[in-house]
């Protein structure tokens, strides 16, 4: 059994505390809150081993094999640096880092801890649907373009326009749009056409000075992607990829619930797989049988290419907000 340690108590520590217990490959060894009844509610809800409200002595006290790190974006850097300095590798919620000076640093210090494995929560590329669609757009006679959409309206934009400042739309927690559900539709985007020649972002801002929706566009050598994306609206449009006279469909970029494949003659079939007992599983799953078993050839070539793919998105997140002149306290350091 893996042993892990969980840091952040909202609703997304508690659906991958339960994708855990449906891989039955992990043990909640620590959970650690920055208040001490957080900390233990969360524990005694979650059979938890142990809780802490002191994250350097979760570290060093709870044996763990790994951490999953789902505070807000601009804490990620700390706390998986300190984990891989611990030999501990970590899961960390997207946005990895906040910037490629973040990330750069997390591969020197990874390079000092050759077992450690860095994996980024990046759930929509570890579904079978996605592997349903990687297929699909390898059998494309070829790519022209794709728009993908991924926007739902935020409760806490709520609070925003009650005059607050939620983390997730603050530049000081590394927030907006393109940190958070942004990253969903560039991560599909990376995973199946590469790391694009050229980026631009087109923001809209919300009062706390971050993006509270936006389109990018990706450009490629002969095709662009246009990604649209957001937290104040809701989107029900379908993305899709655009062959020659075939298109591939798909619900949301970010939940990836259903592909469709539409032929040259404008019949469609359904590439959709069985639905998910939980949208975490996948990737927990995925991660567990790297954590186990780092040197087997498959597990070893999948985690080049998850970390390649984290390194990638990372630098498009950061071209795309240089190129809206949209920057964050994180990257004065
Ligand atoms: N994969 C997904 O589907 C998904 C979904 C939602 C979020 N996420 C990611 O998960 C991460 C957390 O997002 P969230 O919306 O849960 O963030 P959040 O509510 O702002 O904070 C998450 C946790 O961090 C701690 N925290 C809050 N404010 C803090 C502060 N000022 N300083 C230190 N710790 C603080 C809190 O835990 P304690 O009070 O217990 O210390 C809180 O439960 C983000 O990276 C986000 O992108 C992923």
């Amino acid at each position: 059994m893996i042993r892990i340690g969980t840091v952040g108590t909202h609703w997304i520590t508690q659906q991958l505390v339960e994708a855990l217990a449906l891989s039955q490959q992990y043990e909640l060894a620590a959970v650690y809150s920055r208040h001490d009844q957080t900390a233990q509610a969360f524990a005694a809800k979650n059979h938890a081993q142990a809780s802490y409200t002191d994250y350097a002595t979760m570290l060093n006290d709870a044996n763990l094999d790994v951490v999953y790190l789902a505070s807000p974006n601009s804490l990620h850097f700390q706390q998986a640096l300190a984990a891989i300095r611990h030999d501990i590798s970590v899961i960390v919620e997207k946005p990895a880092v906040s910037n490629q000076g973040e990330m750069t640093a997390l591969m020197a210090e990874l390079a000092k801890h050759p077992h450690v494995r860095l994996l980024e929560a990046a759930r929509n590329v570890h579904t079978p649907n996605f592997h349903a669609l990687e297929k699909a757009v390898a059998a494309l006679p070829t790519v022209q373009g794709a728009t993908l959409t991924y926007m739902k309206y935020s409760s806490r934009y709520d609070n925003v326009l009650a005059g607050e400042r939620p983390n997730v739309f603050t530049k000081e927690f590394s927030g907006g749009a393109l940190q958070d559900l942004g990253v969903y539709p560039i991560y599909l985007a990376v995973a199946l056409f590469g790391q694009p020649a050229n980026v631009a972002y087109f923001p809209t801002l919300v009062a706390t000075g971050a993006d509270g929706k936006g389109i990018a566009i990706l450009r490629y050598g002969d095709f662009d992607v246009t990604v649209n994306f957001g937290k104040t609206s809701n989107a029900y449009a379908w993305s899709e990829i655009y062959g020659l006279k075939e298109t591939l469909a798909l619900d949301s970029a970010g939940e990836l619930t259903q592909v469709k494949a539409y032929a040259a003659d404008g019949t469609a079939a359904d590439l959709t797989q069985p639905d998910l007992p939980n949208p975490m599983l996948p990737e927990v799953t995925d991660f567990a049988r790297l954590l186990q078993d780092p040197d087997d050839a498959q597990n070893a070539a999948d985690y080049r290419r998850w970390l390649r793919w984290s390194q990638q998105v990372n630098q498009v997140l950061y071209d795309l907000r240089v190129s809206a002149n949209l920057y964050f306290p994180a990257d004065e350091n």
